[in-house]
């Protein structure tokens, strides 16, 4: 049986964070037809939960050139110093847009409604840079943008469908659209577009624990590699230093703005033990930070450090940190009086697919933007606050790219439909809860904050076998959301651990005691399909 449901539209966005919501806006303002599709709800990914902000330089006292340079630092010798320029320089228009869209960020104290935004800090930043909505910058950007798109005549957005794989045309290297599984009806859908934008996020949920959602599990990382793009610097997955500890909320974060206000880490005894590890203390780069909390976790056995705020005026906190007071609030601690309970998890993908600066990837009409993508922009380590920015930047440089070049590509011809002739349905999902558990669990023990070789090739030979029965499930079964992210997932386990053994040195967020040296030179881990 085939699946015959055939759909088209000029432009197809894959994703409704705030890479996919931006360039979909910025299209259809400029008379574009396009169709955003979403997994889960329009407002959604990890753009929805994020909370310190979006950097960009407004400050007098600030300048591109310093926030270059506190990007290239935080990169390890790693980013791509044009496109670190490309993006700082950009940053001040897109807060500029978003404004104008409508969405309210926190303003300086005692200015009028729209003068001046408040600035916020984080750590690796040498100044105030950081844009924010109090503690819940990413809910303002996405609600809105999602607003504005589901009522736009030129967006048709699509919630609950599930992009399964790019159709390619193969001798051309080029995209001529792809498959979608709609989750509420079962059914795979033939989408024809002239060009695709990845937009689909990161992959964080390839580790137990993260402070992403579920639904990061690199999908668009993993369609384009088996497209034929190049996907670059994979070891670099960021562990975020404070990811509440509690048995009841898993991967809240707690937002560097608090370390930027003043927040110490400490050890169950009181003792600060950031000055032993660099002169910055809690405002070093978040690779230093994760580090120094795993090294101590490790050497006292303990099961979390502490960060706390409570020597700040109580108005102050409740003021900053709405969100971040009212959800530890709703669990029993109050931020105000006591210090929280604080582990590094899977936070941020700084590798993935290769792009230019048009947001174009390898494969013709095929754009990434947002996380999915690897621009140059982080290197070997992400500044914080500097995602959202990325998001934005290459959201409006495909925009741009697609606005000057669709007049001029062919209209895609009929494709294939989904073939599902040869397919059943599962008798046995338990395979996939199983795999999935298993393959984040030897993640998080093999390939986290601190490596090895052996455990590295431990973690490979382990994707090897989940990967071959992996496929063996995909030929048989009529495909679902789970193993649709299954299989993405083990695709980019995969990429991760062969980057991080390709690697024998240490740089930025990869860590590997057998090659502790950094070395003078350094090249990115650029692999090709
Ligand atoms: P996302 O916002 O993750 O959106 C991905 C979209 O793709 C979703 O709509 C999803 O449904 C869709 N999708 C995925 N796969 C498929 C598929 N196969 N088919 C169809 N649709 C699909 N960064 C900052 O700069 N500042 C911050 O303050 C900050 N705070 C953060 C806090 C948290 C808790 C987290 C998790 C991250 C934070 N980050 C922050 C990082 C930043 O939020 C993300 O990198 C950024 O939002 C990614 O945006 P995106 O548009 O690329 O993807
Ligand atoms: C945070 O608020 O700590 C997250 C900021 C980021 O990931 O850039």
């Amino acid at each position: 049986m085939t699946s015959p449901v055939v759909a088209s539209a000029d432009v197809l966005i894959l994703g409704s964070g705030a890479a996919g919501l931006s360039a979909g806006l910025r299209l259809a303002q400029a008379g574009i037809k396009v169709c955003v599709v979403s997994k889960g709800t329009l407002a959604g990914g990890s753009t929805l939960w994020a909370q310190g902000g979006i950097s960009a330089v407004l400050d007098e006292d600030d300048s591109v050139e310093a926030h270059v340079r506190d990007t290239l630092v935080a990169g390890a010798g790693l980013c791509d110093e044009a496109a670190v320029r490309f993006t700082v320089e950009r940053g001040p228009a897109c807060i500029e847009w978003l404004v104008e869209q409508g969405v309210v960020f926190t303003q300086a104290e005692g200015e009028q409604r729209g003068q001046r935004l408040h600035l916020t800090r984080e750590g690796g930043h040498s100044h105030r840079r950081i844009v924010h909505a109090a503690d819940a910058t990413g809910r303002a950007v996405e609600t809105t943008l999602a607003g504005l798109a589901a009522a736009h005549p030129n967006i048709h957005a699509r919630e609950q469908c599930v992009a399964l794989d790019l159709i390619i045309d193969k001798p051309n290297k080029r995209v001529l659209g792809a498959y979608l599984l709609d989750r509420r009806s079962g059914r795979v859908e033939t989408f024809r577009a002239k060009a695709v934008i990845l937009a689909t996020g990161g992959a964080n949920q390839v580790y137990l624990y993260s402070t992403n959602q579920f639904g990061a599990s690199g999908d668009g990382i993993a369609m384009a590699w088996r497209a034929g793009c190049r996907v670059a610097n994979m070891e670099f997955m960021q562990f975020h230093p404070t990811t509440l500890y509690h048995r009841d909320s898993r991967s809240f974060l707690i937002s560097e703005a608090l370390r930027g206000e003043g927040a110490l880490l400490k050890l169950p005894d009181g003792e600060r033990f950031m000055p032993r590890f660099d002169e910055r203390a809690e405002l070093a780069p978040r690779d230093i930070v994760a580090r120094a909390i795993d090294h101590e976790m490790k050497r006292l056995g303990i099961k979390h450090v502490l960060l706390d705020i409570s020597h700040k005026p109580a108005d102050f906190i409740r003021a900053h940190f709405p969100s971040i007071y009212q959800h530890c609030l709703s669990l029993g601690l109050d931020i105000t009086q006591e210090p929280i309970p604080v582990v590094p998890s899977a936070h941020f993908t700084c590798g993935g697919v290769v792009t230019d600066l048009n947001a174009r990837t390898d494969v013709a009409g095929l754009y990434a933007a947002g996380e999915v993508a690897c621009t140059g922009l982080h290197g070997a380590n992400r500044l914080a606050s500097n995602s959202l920015l990325e998001c934005l930047v290459f959201a409006d440089a495909a925009a741009n790219d697609l606005i000057r070049e669709l007049p001029q590509m062919a209209e895609p011809p009929a494709l294939r439909p989904w073939d599902e002739s040869r397919v059943s349905n599962s008798d046995e999902d338990v395979v996939v809860s199983h795999n999935w558990l298993e393959l984040r669990t030897f993640m998080w023990d093999y390939v986290g904050i601190v490596r090895t070789t052996k455990r590295l090739l431990r973690a490979q030979h382990r994707v090897d076998l989940l990967r071959r029965e992996i496929v063996e499930f995909y030929r048989h079964y009529r495909v679902t959301h789970h193993l649709i992210e299954l299989r993405n997932l083990v695709t980019v386990a995969e990429l991760i651990v062969r980057s991080a053994l390709e690697r024998r040195e240490s740089r930025g967020l990869h860590f590997t005691s057998d090659f502790p040296q950094t070395d003078d030179v350094a090249a990115p881990t650029v692999l090709v399909p």
